[in-house]
């Protein structure tokens, strides 16, 4: 359930007709609903009241700082991969102690950023990462907690680009060789082991892989304490997919997550952590855009917008469906056509849906992509020097701009011909 829905004819985020944004602020432009941020955050810890846990918001979803301000004001933790996704946690006013550090590839100087600036724990991926993150810890004079990531060996039924629990994925330490890997950990200077950590991939939308995954964390907890570590904590990642279509198909339920992970892990007194990103942000957030042009192809009639594959990217590379919906209710019975919904950027990778089925439309008018509030903004670009799409925030019948749309002379105040030249 989200908030953006027709009223008196006309699409609203909540109570601001999305026409008054696109009047003020223009197009493109990402709308979101402070109603739904909170709402799907509480589901989630509604799924978890049973047992002491932290939400942590996965950063990378939506990075905005004002909606992790939302986040973190309700009591939300973050999970960053970044030195930037850390900094904006900060400075979104969320403390250390509720920040987890996840990623492949962190750096030294990130890792030197996390620690000076205080962290709940890092997830440490490979050997090599653990060696270093301790050698860093003690020179430090400090002790920092870390889980393992381990990786289960587990299908998730997703895209293939956003699978990560497959032995063949580069994340996480083989379940396998995790006794020996903890067992080291446990020997180092500089970190104090507390969990383990998985996370098996996004856009789930079965929850038997997690069951699995889960199930086979709980085994390694027993053998892990069998071997004198204090396992105190699961972070158990993110992953729970939002329906993209508005059909029958909606995927499980925060609370029937919430279940699978009592049943597979709720007997080992651990806190959980979890991770959601999409399922928090996605359903929370619209694409607004203008219809620059109707043009009629040979066979097919496209219908330009004014957002492009820079600024939602998810359609070119996962070949992600977004819904399409005009701001102006159609009247029941209208006439409906078929357009390919494209952008103006010069790849024909630039297309948002092929044979989308839509009411007569003209140059000018508004229509709204759904679900694009989570790896929307975040993902944009400014190829073919588009500006770098603003991002709006309503809540009731307010709404802010809380990134501007850059001018021309911003974005070319950061290049710099050298003199020489
Ligand atoms: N935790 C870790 C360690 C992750 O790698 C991710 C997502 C999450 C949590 C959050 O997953 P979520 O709850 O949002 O599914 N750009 C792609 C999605 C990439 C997801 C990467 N990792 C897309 O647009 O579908």
């Amino acid at each position: 359930m989200d908030h953006f829905n027709y009223h008196d004819g006309a699409l609203h985020a909540e109570e601001v007709p999305l026409s008054r944004i696109a009047a003020e602020v223009g197009t493109p432009v990402y709308v979101y609903s402070a109603a739904t941020l909170t709402r799907h955050f509480g589901l989630f810890r509604q799924a978890l009241d049973w047992t002491e846990h932290l939400v942590c918001f996965a950063v990378k979803a939506n990075s905005n700082l004002a909606v992790l301000k939302l986040m973190g004001d309700m009591g939300a933790g973050m999970d960053v991969v970044s030195g930037g996704e850390y900094a904006r946690a900060r400075a979104a006013g969320v403390p250390g102690d509720r920040i987890v550090f996840s990623g492949v590839g962190k750096t030294l100087a990130e890792m030197r950023q996390a620690i000076e600036g205080g962290i709940r724990q890092f997830n440490i991926e490979s050997e090599p990462e653990m060696r270093a993150l301790s050698e860093l810890a003690a020179s430090m004079g400090a002790e920092v907690p870390v889980a393992i990531r381990v990786n289960p060996d587990v299908d998730a039924k997703t895209h293939e680009k956003i699978a990560t629990g497959k032995s063949e994925n580069k994340f996480g330490i083989p379940i396998a060789r995790a006794r020996e890997v903890y067992a080291e950990a446990a020997r180092l200077p500089g970190l104090r082991v507390v969990g383990v950590d998985v996370h098996i991939g996004s856009q789930l939308t079965d929850l038997e892989p997690y069951r699995l995954a889960y199930g086979k964390v709980a085994e390694l907890t027993h053998a892990l304490r069998a071997d004198g570590h204090s396992i105190t904590r699961l972070d158990l990642g993110g992953g729970l997919g939002i329906p993209y279509r508005r059909d029958n198909n909606a995927p499980p339920l925060p609370i029937e997550y919430g279940q699978v992970i009592r049943d597979t892990v709720g007997d080992l007194g651990c806190e959980i952590e979890i991770e959601p990103g999409r399922n928090i942000v996605g359903n929370a957030g619209i694409l607004l855009t203008s219809v620059i042009w109707l043009k009629e192809g040979e066979g097919r009639d496209f219908l330009i917008v004014d957002a492009a594959m820079n600024d939602l990217l998810r359609p070119s590379m996962y070949g992600a469906h977004h819904d399409i919906v005009p701001v102006t209710e159609p009247v029941p019975g209208a006439d409906v056509r078929t357009f390919d919904v494209v952008g103006p950027v010069c790849e024909s990778g630039d297309t948002f849906q092929k044979g989308a089925q839509l009411p007569g439309l003209a140059a000018g008018d508004l229509v709204a992509f759904r679900s694009a509030g989570a790896y929307g903004a975040v993902m944009a670009s400014e190829y073919n020097s588009r500006p770098l799409v603003p991002e709006v925030l309503v809540r009731g019948d307010q709404f802010a701009v809380i990134r501007a749309r850059p001018t021309f002379e911003e974005m070319l105040a950061r290049d710099t011909i050298p003199e020489w030249l």
